[in-house]
């Protein structure tokens, strides 16, 4: 039911980790499975120039996951911004309908950890 690229992914996700001094951090769940996924990146020069991710959750939502990091990393934000779970479903070859989900809280986590950065900046800037 998982293309092998989906497999592939969840048996050898990229990106995997934790940024601790992270510029921005974006944190999703969803409540009907109980699935949770965080994403760190360092932005330099308006670029993500480094994204980790940690998920609890299904073989789907570690690939989509390490797909989304790979799809964001040294993209503008405003390039990552615009990466949609179509995207990110697209890229792995597909999703099982019933997985979808799974690819929506991976662009849900990176577009927060975009918010969270720019907050951020905004709130130093009025410092
Ligand atoms: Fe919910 Fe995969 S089953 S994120």
């Amino acid at each position: 039911m998982y293309s092998e690229k989906v497999m592939e992914h969840f048996r050898n996700p990229r990106n995997v980790g934790e940024i601790p001094d992270a510029d921005g951090v974006g944190t999703v769940g969803n409540p009907v499975c109980g699935d949770m996924m965080a994403i760190y990146i360092k932005v330099t020069e308006n670029r993500i120039s480094d994204i980790k991710f940690k998920t609890f959750g299904c073989g789907a939502a570690v690939a989509t996951s390490s797909m989304i990091t790979e799809l964001a990393k040294n993209k503008t934000l405003e390039e990552a911004m615009k990466i949609t779970r179509k995207d990110v479903a697209d890229s792995l070859g597909g999703l099982p309908p019933v997985k979808m989900h799974c690819s929506n809280l991976a662009a849900d986590a990176l577009h927060e950890a975009i918010k969270n950065y720019r907050k951020k900046l905004e709130a130093d800037k009025s410092e």
